[in-house]
């Protein structure tokens, strides 16, 4: 089954925020922001922008009927800054006017009197100065200092992963409109749609029900727009509350890159030891977030760093403990591994130096530490089905690692000036919302009485397939073709109190939801085809739209079927609840059961290096991966292929660069580089791992969207293998992304 936007997709015909028809009266708005990073506001004047030609209103913190508070998990960041600017972007009024341009230039006449602070930009620096955006947190299991003692081997190090700019092809955007007596309706390019609805509803002082939200499909989201469309979408509501007018706002590019937060870059300290045998009996960690001036998701995202810190290893004795830092940058956000990218790059920075100590490969470590069937996480769960050998296993049968090895030496022996690396990625990601409650959906399937299917849920489409694998879950329970089944807008008054869309669990947990949905209006049908039949409904089946009692063939079709029901006045709507069973977490002692399952998945990385101008290119990725069983293959190989792109555009050239002042210098797409068609490697394949699948995956099919960005941390240590061969006095230290200047400052390292 191909996507079912696919033909929208590629004819361009897919409706996004910015395509919706506009009403008569439209006004359109520009958000103002502060270009710097920290100081005292003196004064506000908006008379400029207020007084020119076609401008409808400019409205600031004041203008607020409700909270000036969108703080997610923690009320801390306000909608406009009223007394003081903590960063640069930070919005500080909202012009409406007629048309864009108008409101852009109007804008521009706004005066923001700012009494300049200096900025804080290095969560070092922001952690001595005691500038903590919440308390941090430590996971811990064994016995840390004991084991030291007792190890071979222990090494200690440092580690640093930069941010990274989401780069969703849409921008952050939302169209608001009055509907009567009061409510709004908001359309928001907003992974969640709830967020926006309850955080407007503060902003506005309304109850929730007074707020429509509706979403049709994002232009990416990669968790930039889990908490980040809200604030959008708070503005357009605001101005439609006071003008009773329809108002949009669109973001700009360079607007988007400047106002909103990105991938949190961490600063680490670790330590590991070892056994004579290369058993990893311990590892301690600390890790610096830099967060940036709110605490948006940070939270739940320093906690992923946490769970997922000791990646797919099972270490007896652990102690990481990671501090949320608060910083003068953009509060930075949710980004696809949602944290869980950064611990596993720190342990295997940790691996990479003991590797290099030792004078072993990495991969000897890393192979001689996966995680075992009933092996205890740092946090308590009991580790089952576990894969991670297995796809270790399957990759090497297929790709003979010591082969390939051998290939690399030999090229590196003969190529003075070219060098290869190579490097093994393991991958463990547990799926489900790391806090528990988050794992409930909904959804509410219409049957028509002419046959047709309409399903609601509270999935957000953002390019990854969900609406595909819903449509195809309500297609199978019914054993109707998929023509039949259309997937509704994400509504917040067809489906409510929706987590967002996030943590790979989006397919999982609404699909759950469908399928229970759909199985009982199956029921009540198969209830009224006994009837029809004079049979026991036990005894009857669908298969391919049509009716069969104990195996046979009537002349029941599914059409006639529904509307039999009909006219019998049977309910053909349904809504289905799903919650995630057995999974549960004590936050007071960080140990539980908090995932529903763990995705498994090992690639192996080869990069060449050319050794005089410190340019690279990867010249094969090839990995096993867990997908359960796939539900759709094709949309699972995409989620693969394109997670491992953006995981390796992160490791090698994506650089955010901030100045002194705090201000985003890689503003635009000149300066701020990501993989293109020519960056990415020459050959990648994608190898599914032979399993089953489990039950609380959607029909045993693995949650997919976040896990294979991991594979590509890989791409450092590959890189990092390749300068080594050229220059063994080249630094083994782990400052990412590495870049083709850092491979050439690396390549002529002396001492
Ligand atoms: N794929 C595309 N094409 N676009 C996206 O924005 N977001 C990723 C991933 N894959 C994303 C994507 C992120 S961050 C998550 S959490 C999941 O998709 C969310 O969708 P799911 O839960 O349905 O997998
Ligand atoms: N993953 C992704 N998004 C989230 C989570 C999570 O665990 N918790 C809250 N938002
Ligand atoms: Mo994804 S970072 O959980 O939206």
């Amino acid at each position: 089954m191909q996507n079912a936007d696919a033909k929208g997709h590629v004819t361009g015909k897919s409706v996004y925020v910015d395509d919706i028809p506009v009403q008569k009266g439209t006004l359109y708005g520009k958000v103002f922001s502060s270009d710097i990073a920290h100081g005292r506001l003196r004064k506000l004047d908006i008379s400029g922008a207020l007084a020119y030609p076609g401008v409808e209103g400019v409205f600031t913190a004041k203008d607020i009927p409700g909270k000036n508070q969108i703080g997610g998990i923690i009320a801390d960041e306000v909608l406009f800054a009223d007394e003081v600017v903590e960063f640069s972007g930070q919005p500080l009024a909202f012009v409406v006017a007629k048309d864009e341009l108008t409101a852009r230039k109007a804008a521009s006449l706004i005066k923001a009197e700012i009494e300049v602070l200096k900025p804080v930009t290095d969560p070092r620096e922001a952690m001595q100065k005691g500038q903590l955006l919440f308390p941090p947190n430590t996971f811990q299991m064994g016995d840390v200092e004991k084991a030291f003692e007792n190890c071979t081997h222990v090494f200690e190090g440092r580690a640093e992963t930069g941010g990274q700019e989401h780069l969703y092809i849409e921008m952050q955007g939302s169209y608001a409109h009055p509907l009567e007596n009061g409510s709004i309706k908001i359309h928001s390019s907003t992974q969640g749609p709830t967020h926006v609805q309850k955080t407007a509803s503060r902003i506005l002082g309304l109850p929730m029900h007074r707020i429509e939200v509706d979403v049709a499909r994002l232009g990416g989201g990669f968790g930039g727009k889990e908490d980040q469309a809200t604030p959008y979408a708070c503005m357009a509501a605001l101005a439609v509350w006071h003008l009773k007018r329809p108002v949009k706002v669109i973001l700009h590019r360079m607007d988007d890159m400047k106002m909103t937060g990105k991938r949190h870059p961490y600063s680490a300290d670790f330590k590991i030891g070892l056994s004579g045998d290369l058993k990893i009996m311990a590892y301690q960690a600390t890790f610096y977030q830099n967060g940036g001036a709110a605490s948006d998701l940070s939270p739940a995202i320093l906690d992923r760093s946490l769970f997922h810190s000791t990646n797919a290893y099972y270490i007896p004795h652990t102690r990481v403990t990671a501090y949320s830092c608060k910083t003068n940058l953009p509060p930075n956000t949710a980004f696809r591994g949602f944290g869980g990218p950064q611990g596993m790059y720190i342990m295997e920075a940790a691996i990479a130096k003991a590797a290099h100590e030792l004078k072993v490969e990495a991969w000897k470590i890393q192979t001689r530490n996966f995680l075992k069937e009933n092996d205890t996480f740092q946090y308590g769960q009991i580790a089952e089905n576990v894969n991670i050998s297995k796809c270790f296993a399957q990759l090497d049968e297929k790709y003979d690692l010591r082969a390939m090895k051998q290939e690399v030496e030999v090229f590196n022996r003969e190529n003075p000036y070219y060098k290869k690396g190579m490097a093994l990625m393991p991958v463990c990601f547990g799926i489900s919302f790391t806090k528990t409650t988050m794992n409930q959906a909904r959804a509410l399937v219409h049957v028509y009485q002419d046959g047709s299917i309409g399903v609601s849920s509270g999935a957000v489409e953002m390019g990854q397939g969900v609406n595909t694998k819903i449509l195809q879950v309500a297609a199978r329970v019914f054993c109707v073709p998929p023509e039949k089944v259309k997937i509704e807008s994400t509504n917040t008054t067809r489906v409510s109190n929706t987590s967002p869309t996030a943590a790979s669990s989006g397919a999982d947990l609404n699909g759950k939801a469908t399928e229970i949905a759909c199985n009982a209006l199956l029921g009540r049908l198969k209830e009224t085809a006994g009837d029809m039949l004079k049979a026991n409904p036990r005894d009857i089946a669908l298969k391919n739209e049509w009716v069969y009692l104990k195996g046979f063939k009537t002349d029941i079709h599914w059409k006639k079927l529904v509307w039999e029901a009909f006219q019998k006045r049977i309910c053909l709507t349904e809504n289905g609840h799903y919650a995630t069973p057995v999974i549960h977490f004590d936050k007071s002692t960080n140990k539980g059961h908090p995932f529903a399952y763990h995705v498994y998945g090992t690639a192996v990385l080869i990069a060449t290096v050319d050794c005089i101008r410190g340019r690279y290119h990867f010249d094969k990725v090839a990995f096993v991966h867990d997908f359960g069983n796939s539900l759709n293959p094709s949309i699972d190989l995409g989620q693969a292929e394109g997670g491992l792109a953006q995981g390796m555009g992160w490791m090698t050239m994506e650089e955010l660069a901030f100045n002194e002042d705090g201000r985003l210098m890689s503003n635009s797409l000149s300066t701020y580089k990501i993989p293109d068609i020519y960056s990415v490697p020459k050959v990648v394949e994608c190898n599914a791992l032979e399993t089953e699948g489990p039950d609380l995956a959607i029909l045993r099919s693995k949650a997919v969207g976040e896990p294979p960005l991991m594979y590509g941390v890989g791409a450092y240590y590959a890189l990092q293998n390749a300068i080594l061969a050229f220059n063994p006095k080249a630094p083994v230290d782990f400052n990412a992304p590495m870049t083709p200047e850092k491979v050439l400052l690396r390549l002529y390292h002396k001492e």
